[in-house]
């Protein structure tokens, strides 16, 4: 039998003030005020109908997503987080993240989200530029931002995160450091900091902003990526930098190909049984029929071959060495079905082998779908 992997809980809330320009996660512009405590009994149903997928294992993280869950009134979070533990074991030293817009924090709020279990708060900030904060239609100025982040850090949580992006619509390499600096000086434990990307399905997708080219993109990663460090804060995936002890430990256990169980619109899942197989499940996207109680949209086994591919495109993200024996433990293969695979990763340079461990080298990150493709 199996051991299996860690277990953690990503709990999707859908709705937004706005949809911003550059965004395409699962958020729908709110109209009036948001169904919140009527999503919560959809979200515990939803729960309920997945609890046969967890073979008895107790939650190690959760991570309240969005869209803005700082939309949801502290009543709601109570009911909810009071829900989950009611319906499953969640570890007594379990993070619980949840993810807040500084637009939409107020402070006995984030008061009351702690009261009711969350330990872990992450702020959508982006920029403290005013400027660049219209640009990316965001619904809060750089005050705002400063503000909910003291709010955090008076709380004394377990940790709090900050989101920026960079590569805004004409910034500058002063620009950017200038807001890694000024987070920098709020002291977060985490940081996120995502190079803006233009997706298909969004505003910016259909009428392109001018963004800095590749040169000064590098110059920008390369200088900020100095001063985080210089800072205390070490990177351990392509955007995520945090104190020493401070790392997401939800993120980290996505990354580690560990299993979570997804509620809410559109949040997908990965549940490993104990004979080996290992389920997808996918819920359905639209708040209208999901709260219809139509809840599950996909589940399908991933094919075994498919395996080694999924499990290293995940650990690769991560800067850490990978155990080898995670590899036998958590896709239920032998290493003897990758050998040929791991010599020319060898061969070529992307990869160091140990007894123990494996190590992307820096060639590897460079041409990580070159690595990823010899898995395939
Ligand atoms: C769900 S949002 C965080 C919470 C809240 N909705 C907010 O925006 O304040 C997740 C984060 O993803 C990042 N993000 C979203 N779209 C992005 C894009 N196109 N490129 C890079 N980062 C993006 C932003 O930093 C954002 O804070
Ligand atoms: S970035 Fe955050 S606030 Fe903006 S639309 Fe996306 S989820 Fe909503």
């Amino acid at each position: 039998m199996l051991q299996l992997p860690p277990l953690s809980l990503y709990i999707h809330i859908p709705w937004c003030v706005q949809k911003c320009p550059y965004c395409d996660f699962n958020s729908h512009a709110q109209k009036g005020e948001i169904p919140d405590l009527e999503y919560v009994d959809h979200l515990l149903a939803d729960l309920d109908a997945d609890l046969h997928l967890t073979s008895g294992r107790s939650i190690g993280t959760i991570f309240i997503g969005g869209g803005t869950p700082s939309l949801l009134s502290a009543q709601a979070m109570q009911k909810l987080l009071d829900g989950v533990r009611a319906r499953l074991p969640v570890n007594a030293d379990a993070e619980i993240t949840m993810e807040a817009n500084p637009g939409t924090v107020e402070a006995d709020r984030f008061n009351a989200y702690q009261q009711a279990g969350v330990n872990r708060i992450s702020i959508g900030v982006q920029s403290f530029n005013l400027e660049k904060l219209e640009r990316l239609g965001r619904i809060h100025d750089a005050e705002e931002a400063k503000r909910a982040a003291r709010l955090a850090e008076n709380l004394e949580l377990r940790s709090f995160n900050l989101d920026l992006m960079h590569g805004l619509p004409n910034q500058t390499l002063e620009e950017a450091l200038n807001d890694l600096q000024q987070a920098i000086a709020l002291s977060p434990p985490h940081l996120s900091w995502y190079q803006l990307t233009i997706e298909p399905n969004t505003l910016f997708g259909s009428r392109p902003p001018v963004l800095p080219d590749d040169d000064a993109l590098w110059d920008i990663y390369q200088r900020g990526h100095q001063l985080l460090s210089a800072a205390g804060y070490q990177q351990y995936e392509t955007s995520a930098y945090a104190k020493p002890g401070y790392q997401c430990q939800h993120n980290l256990n996505y990354w580690r190909f560990g299993d979570y169980l997804g509620i809410g619109c559109g949040a997908h899942g990965k549940l490993t049984f104990t004979d080996g197989r290992i389920l997808r499940t996918a819920k359905t996207r639209h708040p209208r029929g999901y709260m219809q109680g139509n809840y599950m949209d996909k589940q399908y086994l991933v094919v075994t071959d498919e395996l080694p591919f999924e499990f290293f495109m995940n650990r690769f993200r991560l800067l850490e060495a990978t155990p080898r024996s995670e590899f036998t433990a958590f896709t239920g293969l032998d290493e003897s079905k990758i050998r040929p695979q791991i010599e020319a990763a060898i061969e070529k340079g992307y990869l160091t082998e140990t007894e123990t461990s494996w190590q992307i080298t820096e060639k590897g990150k460079l041409f990580l779908n070159s690595l990823l493709e010899l898995f395939l």
